[in-house]
């Protein structure tokens, strides 16, 4: 079903501006070896220096990262040819997970650049041929971790992802708004975020968040889009503008797990879900698939909200699942005079978290409150989030500080050097 929403880009484009000026590069570093070369009379060698080995220029190919994976294209198996003649012109083949033409001429990019770069080398040429099926099967079992089936890598054991449902009562609270901010905040921290649409008919997170290119397709692995770091995937990636979808609880089951099993995640610090509004089909399915999921219940000041979010939250006791806090939203409106309109009233976020405690008999947090502002609703309708484009609105302050509270997974890699690019 979602192979069908898929669309291959194969597309090969043309880089003109970029192969002129690569040959001439390439004619300048052929003409200056000649020169060298003759100047000292050695075949093989340029001025006194030996011609670098396959190795040389393996290695120098480990500093290219692949812009979707985010991994080394050599920890990839994509580098096929790779050789150097006795002039020291090299010629380096690129296998391509697709034929994707911006991924494509970045590739080509840094192939050609780390190439050059080495001693010896006079000129650099750098092909592309897509992987064959088999090339593309080895690498997604690779990305798997060897597995054969695909899995949950989240309900793995041992796995350190912390994981946040997003859940509300009634619809329109925030919840969408909310995940958005939220994962650009823990991602502006060195964090790697993961945030998945699970409101799969009522999606909105693509439009919040600016993602609205399709996700890239590697066999039956999916790539998911990329916003400021932040690994994004939503229905609304992969249906027509427009299109509705209406499908029933299985449908919806079986796509929320296609998104945790065959979109290629890599190690994330924290996922975030953002669910539909109420107790239907999705949040179960979420309770099901990852029992580690902890929901952040999110509501609006006034009473009547506040009652209905309550339910959502008891959800919890029957899923098992924790709670890790509560975000009351729409909080008040700043005045002129810098008093605070409290339009929904108020309350609603606190006696939440007040009723939820007791109902589960452990401390459920107020995690805090977030301002009506129309730097939030603009960010969302932009696709630029308050938190990226108005740090300094009251609302982005909020969300951020709320970010600080939650909990991400005990043994980050955050500013830790490493020898490799991590996932
Ligand atoms: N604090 C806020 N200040 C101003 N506008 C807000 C605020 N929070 C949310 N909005 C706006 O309210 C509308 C609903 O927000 P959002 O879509 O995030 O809610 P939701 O709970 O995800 O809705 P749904 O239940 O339909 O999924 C959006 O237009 C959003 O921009
Ligand atoms: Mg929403």
């Amino acid at each position: 079903m979602l192979a069908v929403a898929f669309q291959l880009v194969s597309a090969v484009c043309a880089d003109p501006v970029d192969a002129v000026a690569g040959r001439l590069i390439a004619r300048h570093r052929r003409r200056m070896g000649r020169l060298r070369r003759r100047h000292h009379g050695a075949r093989l060698t340029i001025g006194a220096m030996p011609l670098p080995s396959r190795e040389t220029l393996y290695d120098a190919l480990t500093r290219v990262i692949d812009p979707e994976i985010r991994r080394p294209i050599t920890d990839l198996d994509m580098v096929g040819t790779l050789d150097i003649d006795d002039g020291g012109a090299v010629r380096a083949e690129i296998k391509l997970t697709v034929a994707a033409c911006p991924l494509r001429d970045e590739l080509v990019r840094g192939a050609r650049e780390a190439l050059a770069g080495i001693d010896g080398v006079t000129s650099v040429d750098v092909t592309t041929r897509p992987m064959t099926t088999a090339e593309r099967e080895a690498l997604t079992a690779k990305l798997r971790g060897g597995g054969e089936a695909p899995e949950i890598p989240f309900a793995r054991p041992g796995s350190r992802t912390r994981i946040y449902a997003v859940a509300s009562g009634k619809g329109g609270v925030g919840k969408s708004s909310i995940t958005a901010n939220l994962a650009l905040a823990l991602a502006g921290r060195g964090l790697s975020v993961g945030v998945i649409d699970a409101d799969v008919y009522g999606f909105s997170i693509p439009r919040m968040m600016g993602a609205d290119g399709e996700p890239t397709q590697v066999d039956n692995m999916i790539l998911p889009a990329t916003v400021s770091g932040v690994k994004v995937i939503s229905m609304g990636m992969l249906v027509p503008p427009g299109r509705p979808v209406v499908w029933r609880g299985p449908m919806l089951h079986r796509v929320l797990q296609q998104f945790l099993t065959d979109v290629f995640w890599g190690d994330l610090d924290v996922l975030l879900l953002d669910l539909p509004p109420g107790t239907g089909d999705v949040p179960l399915s979420v309770a099901q698939m990852l029992p580690a999921a902890e929901l952040i219940v999110v509501t609006t000041p006034q009473v009547a909200a506040a009652e209905v979010a309550q339910r959502a939250g008891a959800m919890a006791l029957q899923t098992h699942q924790t709670i890790a806090g509560v975000i009351e939203n729409m909080s008040w409106l700043v005045q002129q005079d810098g008093s605070k309109l409290e339009l929904f009233g108020s309350g609603g976020g606190a006696s939440v978290a007040g009723n939820l405690s007791a109902a589960l008999g452990l401390p459920v947090p107020f995690l805090g409150q977030v301002p009506i502002d129309i730097a939030l609703r603009e960010g969302g309708d932009t696709g630029r989030p308050a938190v990226v484009a108005a740090p300094d609105s009251p609302s982005a302050k909020a969300l951020v500080e709320i970010a600080e509270k939650l909990q991400t997974r005990a043994h980050s890699l955050v500013g830790k050097p490493l020898g490799v690019t991590p996932l």
